[in-house]
């Protein structure tokens, strides 16, 4: 409304009536063309300028899951392929969706050529039952209070994306273990996932946030652009990287 009310202020003082065309430069940004729509507001991105993937929609690449943030539909099921390359362990017929494993696929290749040796994937897509059993059966191992910083309830999980994988090197020892951080092959992986489009998603010392404990196995896919632009910030969180509250606690307590 500014600038249609300033544009016709200033059209009636400085543009001849006969020729619109001549219309001043200085105010161009003023002008407008009454017989064309008003552009629809431009999305604002953080950051910019990073393609529009909503952070709240369960198919999105940059779909954010924590213990605040469900995944809806709850039972979302994404497509998903087996990942199959000679440059991988996948000995369990781990599935991912199709970009995250054709990305795994060059992190496994480049893991070889780079003298780590073969990756071995230990899980991938979770459904919404088997994230469930999976919950269950962490709370009768470990007890609820250490259970919840260690693995998420059905429909909080990043596994039920397609879109998140654990790794491990069973030689190195450290399989699914906070020590296979310090391993030559957790250190590459912490160094280099981001080359691939991966981050590791539950760093040291974050739990106030994402409510996990250090997970150095467990990868998140968003795409080689944001996994860059996330490493060379020195994040540690997706939440933070995107302003978003912390997600140390579910927002109701378990029934
Ligand atoms: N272990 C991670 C937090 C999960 O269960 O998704
Ligand atoms: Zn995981």
């Amino acid at each position: 409304m500014l600038a249609v009310a300033a544009g016709f202020l200033f059209g009636q003082m400085t543009l001849p009536s006969e020729s619109v065309e001549q219309k001043p430069t200085n105010f161009d940004f003023l002008y407008v063309d009454s017989t064309q729509p008003e552009p629809e507001p431009a999305v604002i991105q953080k950051p910019d300028p990073l393609p529009n993937f909503p952070l709240d929609e369960a198919d999105s690449l940059f779909v954010i899951v924590n213990k605040q943030r469900p995944l809806d539909p709850i039972d979302y099921t994404p497509e998903t392929v087996v990942v199959e390359s000679e440059f991988l362990d996948n000995s369990r017929e781990i599935e991912l969706a199709p970009i995250a494993a054709e990305a795994m696929i060059e992190m496994g290749k480049a893991a070889v050529d780079e003298g780590i040796g073969k990756l071995k994937l230990n899980s991938g897509f979770r459904s919404f039952e088997y994230q469930s059993e999976l919950f269950i059966a962490k709370i009768e191992q470990y007890g609820e209070a250490e259970a919840l910083e260690r693995s998420a309830k059905a429909g909080h999980s990043e596994h039920q994306t397609g879109l998140a994988i654990d790794v491990s090197k069973p030689s190195e020892g450290c399989e699914i273990m906070q020590c296979f951080g310090n391993t030559e092959a957790g250190i590459w992986v912490s160094e280099n996932a981001w080359r691939f489009g991966y981050i590791v998603r539950y760093e040291l010392d974050q739990t106030p946030i994402t409510g996990y404990t250090y997970e150095p196995w467990h990868l998140r896919f968003v795409g080689k652009e944001l996994a860059e632009e996330y490493h060379q910030g020195e994040y540690k969180t997706l939440e933070e990287f995107w302003g978003l509250p912390a997600a140390a606690d579910y927002l109701v307590s378990l029934e």
